[in-house]
């Protein structure tokens, strides 16, 4: 058995950071799945030596994946059960929905937090033999909430940081959890515990009060000798990456031609988004329609672009979504398009990096309306490829993003009136008021990115400073 290579700085995520783990010659590259998670933390780790811990997608043994870009990747195998308890099951059914508002009515099934522990368990046993002693392990996300806690009864030599990606609800929906004080307990075995939004931070700490009786303010928690740090860090994206790729004359061109094949309209509507019922796909595609029915938005002068990547597809609710979606976009173009004019143009397929800042460049207005979203960074994305100061987005109140872009033309989704009233502002805004929305936005980005993210989150994990020099030197 060949010695198993350990590493100063782990990231233990769901996903490793690939797709299919091959590119079609044998070799293995970078493949971002459309996810968050993934698009934040590439620039970073491409840079510094770590090891990722992550499923590698499908079931049974883990494949052996090779490194990538200077990155080991250390493969968890999951059963099928433990895909349809853990991650489709208490991960998706259960913490996804109930994290998000209830928009969905989440499941509680005894099977379910039965996988979700062993599958904590066996990233916890994975992470403790891939991290070199005193190592910085840092934990990603909602289905990985018992981590830290298992972690440090394994290594209590390590410092450990858990990040959530996606909103902490308030207590009144968490209450609901019946395991609330196991998932609490496991995100305190973390050093610092950050979360998208300081509301978050909040809502964690007046639970950790209640059900386990700690002392606790928003940003430190007493657990038995250990003082637990919890605040704020708003994930961002490698804005100047997008910008660079905005502004290439190839993507212009493609947006040129885009835009040509589009009909050549006044105006382009675009939403990118995983098939989610929290994308609030269902509201934008309803507030569209009744413009067009109303006559305010004309099927020749505007078309709408939905990107709507499949997701999550064996669990139920996504499939009763996508069959709604799809239903609606077919009525639309049924009741509003002509020939070789639809209303909406429909597109389900994964782009490359390339194929979406094009799309961003040719967008006039990006709706990022979700119902409720940790953070969005496709709104980021947008913002950042507009490098000609065109351009207006559209956000939800409800988007983590809301509160670092108030420059946005901004709505509440659930609201009907207000959703309509807002893309027509959006479509109808003078240049001088988009020029400055967007100039404003995108200097935000351009200061507050993805390594400025990793920056704040890490300094204040690991005090020693010895990983930030590497980072910065990256
Ligand atoms: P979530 O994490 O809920 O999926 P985000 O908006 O935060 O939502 O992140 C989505 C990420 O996935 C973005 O980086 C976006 O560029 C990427 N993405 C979304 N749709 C596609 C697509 N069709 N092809 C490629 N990447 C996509
Ligand atoms: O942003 C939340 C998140 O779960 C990310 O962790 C992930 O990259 C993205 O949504 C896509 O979800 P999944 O990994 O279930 O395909």
């Amino acid at each position: 058995m060949p010695e198993m290579r350990q590493s100063s700085l782990v990231v233990v995520a769901n996903r490793l950071p690939i797709d299919d783990g091959a590119a079609p010659d044998g070799a293995c590259e970078w493949r971002r799945s459309p996810g968050g998670l993934v698009s934040a933390l590439h620039p970073l780790l491409r840079h510094t030596p770590a090891t990722w811990v992550g499923w590698a997608g499908g079931t049974g043994p883990a494949p052996a994946v090779p490194d990538v870009d200077g990155v080991r990747m250390h493969t968890v195998p999951l059963s099928g059960d433990d895909l349809r308890d853990h991650y489709e099951g208490f991960a998706n059914a259960t913490l996804w929905p109930l994290y998000h508002d209830s928009v969905e009515q989440p499941e509680h099934h005894r099977r379910w937090w039965e996988a979700y522990q062993r599958v904590n368990q066996r990233f916890a046993e994975a992470t403790a033999q891939v991290a070199e002693p005193g190592a910085v392990v840092w934990v990603q996300d909602y289905h990985l909430q018992l981590v830290p806690g298992l972690l440090r009864t394994l290594r209590p030599d390590l410092r450990i940081g858990f990040f959530l990606h996606v909103p902490f609800p308030p207590p009144e929906l968490f209450m609901q959890l019946p395991r609330r004080a196991e998932l609490l307990r496991g995100m305190l075995g973390a050093d610092l515990v950050g979360f998208q939004r300081a509301q978050a931070a909040h809502n964690f700490a007046q639970l950790v009060a209640k059900v386990l009786e700690l002392p606790a303010t928003d940003r430190r928690i007493a657990v038995d000798d250990r003082v637990v740090r919890i605040g704020a860090f708003p994930v961002s994206i490698d804005t100047a990456e997008m910008a660079a790729l905005a502004a290439r004359p190839d993507v212009a061109d493609r947006a040129r031609r885009l835009r040509h094949d589009l009909g050549s309209p006044e105006q382009v509507i675009l939403s990118v988004d995983r098939m989610d019922y929290t994308k609030g796909i269902e509201q934008r595609l309803k507030a569209y329609s009744e413009l067009l029915a109303a006559g305010h938005v004309k099927v020749r002068d505007t078309v709408l672009v939905q990107v709507a990547v499949p997701s999550r597809e064996r669990v139920g609710q996504y499939q009763i979504l996508r069959e709604r979606v799809e239903r609606e976009v077919g009525r639309i173009n049924g009741e509003f398009g002509r020939v070789g004019e639809p209303a909406i143009h429909y597109l389900t397929q994964p782009f490359d990096r390339a194929e979406l800042a094009a799309l961003y460049r040719v967008a006039d207005v990006m709706a990022v309306t979700p119902l409720r979203d940790g953070m969005n960074l496709v709104a980021k994305e947008y913002v950042a490829a507009r490098v000609d100061d065109t351009g207006a987005l559209l956000l939800s109140e409800f988007a983590g993003a809301a509160a670092e872009l108030p420059q946005a033309y901004l709505v509440n989704p659930h609201d009907l009136e207000g959703l309509k009233q807002g893309l027509l502002s959006a479509l109808r805004a003078g240049p001088e008021d988009v020029g400055a929305r967007i100039r404003a936005m995108r200097s935000h980005l351009h200061r507050y990115d993805i390594r400025a993210w990793a920056r704040s989150y890490l300094s204040a994990l690991d005090d020693s400073g010895s990983l930030l020099t590497r980072l910065g030197a990256a």
